[in-house]
């Protein structure tokens, strides 16, 4: 026994010792290098912007300029902000607590001796070309502890984006806590600033808003988690000295791709200098990290326009389709009927297929398969039941559904269905043996939303089964191309059952790792099946999300005037192709609205097209109507999906008028969209001036969706593009819910 002890105290020594000196090696080789003191910039270029940071002679990377690029930047350098030095608000690069920092900071540390603050010194950095990018990396190292920051910005040149991103590297010997771990800090230096956000709710999302900043915080922000993007989206463009303008003016937009808190935030200080910190939300998500690891920020994508906000969504979304800031952007998710709006939960196997008859009848290309076909002992028969048992409901579909699927494809169409893997009704089988798996089981009154729980996926036995849950359905037939994932409720009563009492708090940063962890497996085992994000509608619109997605469902609300107002903001930040837009029944389910289906097609044409409703109510005129109108929307489809944006009349500027072209790059072809929500009188047209096509070049437009005959006097004629852009038409657009669609072709 006694020798027992003995080897074990020996044991116990040993190993005491070995680890101490493991500790004091990783200690002595993170010890921070000697900092290098050369005033000196770092400039980071696309083809029209330029983003600029220097360093000082105290070694600290500062923020230098953001905007056009400059010939001789040099005197940055000697720039002296008066005595801004001595008060401590010379902008950093990234802001850091600790030092002379005084404003909210996107880093702040607890090291791991209890130390608040953290000093960022320059200790190198380089640029490389990276898959047409130009990436700078720049290394900071803390001047006490052993503790390193690098800021990374990936330059795009012809899309003039800058993705930045921060990696934070614990190299102490013990963890320390991440307080604050923005991605990015940005400063700007104008008179006034104007902040433009999206905002809203369920049915009503990224509407848009603009207000003045003043001295203080404002924040775009989420705390809800899952669907986080629902109330806020996290992307912004700020116009410099001047309200927003379409095609004028300094902006800076941005979007933060993240699924989960976020927080944009915008400080006004006393020299009225404005800080932008966009990344992850740190309310309540205090991060501990490890020795020797390090945290990846989120990337958040930049861009800089000198001519407003019209070139500032172009340059977005330039990068999203040529940098796969959406997932595979080259394919176009096809014109589709989905089942909701049109069977709800009410459906059997003759319903989908007379559905799909139809689909195919109107010359629709894929069928969804949404909500309700799943459940056996808690049928999905309403939202109360059935969410995590993902076998096929016996009795609505006992042939299975391949049987649905395989006669869509025999009709011509694809085949898609729709899942929630992340939830679990308290009643279902799931729910009854994995309560150990739903967030918020700690003891606590566990709240349902829409009947629903979340499951946790910060636990990696999580992961296995929502990948399961995937793999599984794709199984059920080998002939679903499409997947629409869908979310329904945000996080109450946070709490993992999986994650120590400690690591509690960093529930919000695992959850949406374990998801991108699923991601990344589905995207390995079906890169080809086009899937879609939605949460309650838009609630998971952003590049976080889209990266592995193919689309979003922009919103549950099919309304087309409520569409016009959500995808005009929409349109700010994410491309068309990304954008699902259905046609739906009337009244509208939403909003009870009565709108015409040639406004409703109109409308729904601007994004990627679909019908959500039941054909069979339609009649032979609005059968005959919708054959056409999505057999002009597939040629029309390439320019809409890959054309530049221009945005020719706002919905919010109060006339009732909202309008829109999309320009094939070539400039050859455009898409004309106009639409009429407020009566107008009995002789006012709604004028146009045409952007974006060649002035040089001769154009005819012809009218797309004709009810009765043409409405436009200039029907089939050509026009000289300078004509089209100065002059512009007027078309006598004056009824409520009236519009117009025009394909514009260059004629020789
Ligand atoms: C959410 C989605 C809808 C539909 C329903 C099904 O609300 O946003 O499109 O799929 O769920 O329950």
């Amino acid at each position: 026994m006694y020798l027992e002890m003995k080897k074990i105290c020996l044991l116990l020594a040993f190993t005491a010792f070995s680890l101490a000196a493991v500790s004091a090696a990783k200690k002595q080789a993170a010890r921070p290098l000697d900092i290098d003191r050369t005033p000196r910039l770092i400039e980071i270029a696309t083809d029209n912007t330029e983003l600029i940071l220097k360093v000082n002679s105290d070694g600290e990377v500062l923020f230098g300029y953001y905007g056009r690029p400059v010939s001789d930047p040099s005197p940055l350098t000697e720039k002296k902000n008066y005595k801004r030095a001595d008060l401590g608000t010379e902008p950093q690069a990234y802001s850091v607590q600790g030092g002379r920092e005084v404003r909210e900071a996107a880093l702040a540390v607890t090291h791991s001796d209890g130390d608040l603050n953290t000093q960022l010194r320059y200790v190198s950095h380089k640029t490389e070309r990276k898959d047409g990018a130009t990436v700078t990396t720049v290394q900071l190292a803390d001047l006490k502890h052993p503790f390193d920051v690098r800021l990374v910005y990936e330059a795009y040149p012809a899309e003039d984006v800058i993705v930045a991103h921060t990696e934070i590297t614990n190299r102490e010997s013990d963890p320390v806590i991440l307080r604050n771990y923005y991605s990015v800090n940005l400063t700007a230096f104008a008179d006034r600033y104007f902040l433009n956000y999206f905002y809203g709710e369920w049915a009503k999302e990224m509407t848009m808003a603009e207000i003045e900043l003043t001295h203080g915080i404002k924040k775009v922000s989420s705390l809800k988690h899952v669907r986080a993007v629902h109330c806020e989206n996290p992307s912004f463009i700020l116009s410099l000295d001047a309200p927003l303008a379409e095609k004028s003016g300094d902006v800076i937009a941005g979007a933060l791709a993240w699924t989960g808190n976020f927080d944009l935030s915008f400080e006004v200080d006393d020299l009225d200098i404005l800080a932008v910190r966009a990344g992850i939300n740190p309310y309540s998500a205090e991060y501990p990290l490890a020795s020797g690891e390090t945290f990846s920020t989120p990337n958040a994508i930049l861009t800089f326009s000198s001519e407003g906000a019209g070139r500032a969504s172009r340059n977005l979304h330039d990068w999203a389709r040529n940098r796969n800031g959406v997932y595979k952007p080259e394919v176009v998710c096809p014109t589709l009927l989905n089942s909701w709006e049109g069977a709800y939960f009410k459906f059997d196997a003759a319903v989908l297929k007379k559905m799909i008859d139809d689909a195919a009848d109107m010359g629709l290309e894929m069928f969804v398969l949404d909500d309700g076909w799943f459940g056996n002992e808690f049928p999905r028969n309403s939202s109360k039941a059935g969410l995590g048992d993902w076998q096929v409901n016996e009795k609505k579909l006992p042939a299975g559904i391949d049987d649905i699927a395989s006669y869509a494809v025999s009709k011509g169409l694809k085949f898609g269905i729709w899942i929630e893997p992340e939830m679990v009704n308290p009643q279902s089988v799931l729910a009854r043996e994995h309560p150990e798996w739903v967030v918020g089981n700690n003891g606590r009154e566990q709240t349902t939303m829409r009947q629903q729980w979340l499951l946790d996926l910060t636990n990696p036995e999580v992961q296995d089964f929502v990948f399961g849950v995937f793999d599984n359905t794709m199984k059920l037939s080998p002939h679903i191309s499409y997947i629409k994932w869908d979310a329904n409720r945000h996080v109450e009563n946070v709490g993992s059952s999986y994650l120590d009492g400690r690591s509690q708090s960093a529930f919000w940063v695992k959850y949406t790792e374990g998801l991108y962890k699923v991601y990344e497996r589905i995207r390995k085992a079906y890169p080809d099946v086009m899937i879609q994000a939605c949460a309650s509608g838009g609630g998971r619109v952003e590049y976080g999300a889209l990266k592995y997605h193919d689309e979003a469902w922009t919103s549950d609300n099919t309304d087309a005037l409520s569409r016009i107002f959500i995808q005009y903001g929409m349109s700010h930040i994410y491309p068309a192709v990304a954008m699902g837009s259905h046609v739906s029944a009337v009244p509208n389910h939403q909003t009870a609205a009565v709108t015409p289906l040639k406004f409703r097609f109109d409308v729904a044409m601007s994004g990627r097209l679909g019908m959500e409703l039941q054909p069979k109510d339609l009649s032979d005129g609005e059968k005959e109507f919708s054959r056409r109108a999505i057999a002009d929307y597939k040629r029309l489809r390439p320019t809409i999906m890959y054309g530049d944006l221009y945005r020719l009349r706002s919905p919010y500027d109060a006339k009732g008028y909202a309008s829109s072209m999309y320009v094939s790059k070539d400039k050859k072809r455009a898409v004309l969209f106009a639409y009429c929500f407020k009566y107008q009188g009995g002789y006012r047209a709604c004028r146009l001036k045409l952007d974006g096509l060649d002035a040089s070049k001769r154009y005819r437009l012809k009218e797309i969706n004709v009810q009765n005959k043409p409405i436009f006097w200039g029907e089939g004629k050509a026009f000289g593009g300078d004509y089209l852009m100065n002059e512009g038409i007027e078309i006598p657009l004056k009824k409520l819910f009236s519009s117009a669609v025009f394909e514009i072709e260059e004629v020789k």
